[in-house]
């Protein structure tokens, strides 16, 4: 098999705790998922990748893990584990774990004898450094709220933690942490699994010195700075040729304020670090203009300003990376209500719209659980409807403690960007708790589940389901979609996304109309020899209807 598998696939990302419930605790477990692996199937998904399914305090929903080679009990034991990944597999699937090794929880043993001391076998293995005028050694922000460090007593001294205090960093520069995580791969490795999905990977090697970050000290500006440190390539690719060489694996690697330039370091094709990383250009676009608000908004993402974003990726790693294509995770609103409109009247063609639109790049598309569905953000108006930390404590920060926004404008701000806008659970069907789980689950469900479900969508033939299917399979089909390159059009139209693919003597045209209005716009559509995928029955040609999306192939 060609060791370029990662460039002809299409993701289905599952979140375990909101993917199915199966044995009535209301928490998604991994029988749940392998109930649910024909449907995955069925949409024409190759590789799964799971969010976090370790044994953690889930202080960060599993990204705090406790132990790195065994199972959180919530999810099951390890035979369920070693079934889903046998039963993936004779499915013609493959499995992505997600790798969490920027931090570990603070209940991992490591971090138990780390802090009890400067001399024990873990002393320095997390990054402890001493008070500097009876204060944090640095300006360093968390994410998810507070300085990003931590006193310890028993030390005298403080931890980093870039995220919550619950996940303290490793210290990458100490060569036994890095073979402690190279053994941890091998063990899932040697298990057959396909590949790693790399958690905020960028952040592993910090600035020589841990200096201030200049200007105003925000999560986001502390990120930003940190990312993408002085020895992050020398630590990829002693992973590389250690690890991940020995195995016929996929990776991504989660980089927050990587650039195309950065990416194609690790991604390049003589590189030899990963396959690919997940940028964050779109995601993070209409910041708050006020800085210390960093990602809160309520703002529209303006077009050209995705267009840019998008564009500038396809254009970079063309023929010297790989892009990896994706509206949403768990860490992002629902693509439809973020990039679109969600308005009944709307929502399903312009969930059709959006993933034409982004499945017709070059790159390695990944689907949120739910995305298929046309599933939209929760609407939440109250502060005790958010449970994800982040939004909890982004809230009380702002509001409460620094009185920076007032609460109504920063619920608008939590609708619109939260985090936990992803993470409802699976809608299934129309019945009680949405066949997601006999009891209440662990999070409420949204509220539109009766409309919105697989059971519906798997009954009409319209559906964002269906789309989708074919959408995955067109790509499979397709060299030019998978290799073609790309030419960006009318990069300043504030109403139609446009481009076309190149690939031998073939051309695409893609055309999406992202307004509510019928409007006009001439790229020879009359030449084209088919029309491969369109969201309307039928071709107007030039006039494209409200949210109509085309894709034209020209040879
Ligand atoms: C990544 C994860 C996110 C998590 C954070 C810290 O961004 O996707 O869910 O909170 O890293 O591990
Ligand atoms: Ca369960």
């Amino acid at each position: 098999m060609s060791k370029e598998w990662f460039k002809d696939s299409v993701v289905y990302q599952v979140y375990p705790m909101s993917f199915q419930d199966s044995n009535n605790d209301g928490i998604g477990d991994l029988p749940g998922i392998a109930e649910r692996l024909d449907y995955i199937k069925k949409l024409g998904a190759d590789v799964i990748w799971l969010n976090p399914i370790y044994k953690s305090p889930n202080k960060d929903n599993g990204y705090d893990i406790a132990d790195y080679k065994a199972i959180n009990p919530d999810y099951g034991t390890m035979a369920d584990f070693d079934k889903l990944l046998s039963e993936t597999h004779e499915k013609g699937m493959k499995l992505l774990m997600d790798l969490v090794v920027n931090h570990t929880s603070d209940q991992h043993e490591w971090f138990k004898e780390s802090k009890n001391s400067k001399d024990n076998q873990y002393a320095d293995y997390y990054i402890w450094r001493d008070p500097v005028d009876g204060h944090e050694p640095n300006n360093w922000r968390a994410a998810f709220g507070g300085s990003a460090w931590t006193y310890v007593p028993a030390r005298g001294q403080y931890y980093l933690h870039l995220f919550a205090p619950g996940q303290p960093d490793l210290n990458w520069e100490n060569p036994e942490v890095r073979q402690s995580v190279f053994d941890i791969e091998r063990f899932w490795l040697d298990k057959g699994v396909d590949g790693f999905r790399m958690d905020v990977i960028n952040l592993i090697s910090k600035p020589a010195g841990l200096p201030d970050v200049p200007g105003v000290a925000t999560a986001g500006t502390t990120l930003a700075f940190v990312a993408d440190g002085p020895r992050l390539n020398e630590f990829l690719k002693q992973m590389n040729e250690e690890v991940l060489s020995h195995y016929d694996v996929m990776t991504v690697g989660e980089m927050p304020g990587s650039t195309p330039e950065d990416a194609i370091k690790y991604t390049g094709l003589k590189s030899n670090e990963l396959n690919m990383v997940f940028q964050f250009e779109h995601v993070l676009l209409s910041p708050n203009p006020d800085v210390r608000l960093d990602k809160w908004n309520d703002e529209p993402v303006k077009l050209p300003e995705l267009k840019v974003a998008l564009n500038k990726w396809q254009k970079a790693l063309d023929g010297k990376g790989w892009n990896s294509l994706y509206w949403n995770n768990h860490d992002q609103p629902r693509a439809v209500s973020r990039f679109s409109n969600d308005d009944p009247k709307y929502r399903v063609r312009a969930a059709k719209m959006l993933g034409t639109t982004l499945h017709m790049m070059q790159g390695t598309p990944y689907v949120y659980e739910g995305e298929e569905l046309g599933m939209t953000n929760a609407h939440h108006t109250k502060l005790n409807q958010y449970e994800d930390l982040e939004s909890v404590n982004a809230y009380h920060e702002l509001v409460d403690q620094k009185h920076i926004v007032d609460g109504p404008t920063m619920l608008k701000y939590l609708a619109n960007m939260s985090r936990d806008n992803a993470r409802t659970p699976m809608q299934w069907d129309s019945e009680a708790n949405a066949g997601f789980s006999k009891v209440t689950p662990w999070y409420a469900l949204n509220t539109n589940y009766k409309e919105i479900n697989a059971e519906a969508v798997l009954k009409d033939d319209h559906s964002v389901f269906y789309y989708y299917q074919k959408l995955i399979k067109l790509r499979h089909d397709n060299e030019i979609i998978r290799r073609g390159t790309f030419e960006e059009l009318d990069p300043k139209d504030d109403q139609v996304y446009a481009y076309r693919r190149h690939y031998g003597d073939q051309t695409l045209l893609v055309v999406s109309n992202f307004t509510d209005q019928t409007i006009t716009r001439d790229y020879d559509q009359k030449d084209a020899s088919k029309l491969l995928i369109g969201n309307y029955d039928d071709d107007e040609g030039t006039t494209l209807r409200p949210y109509e999306s085309k894709v034209y192939l020209f040879k």
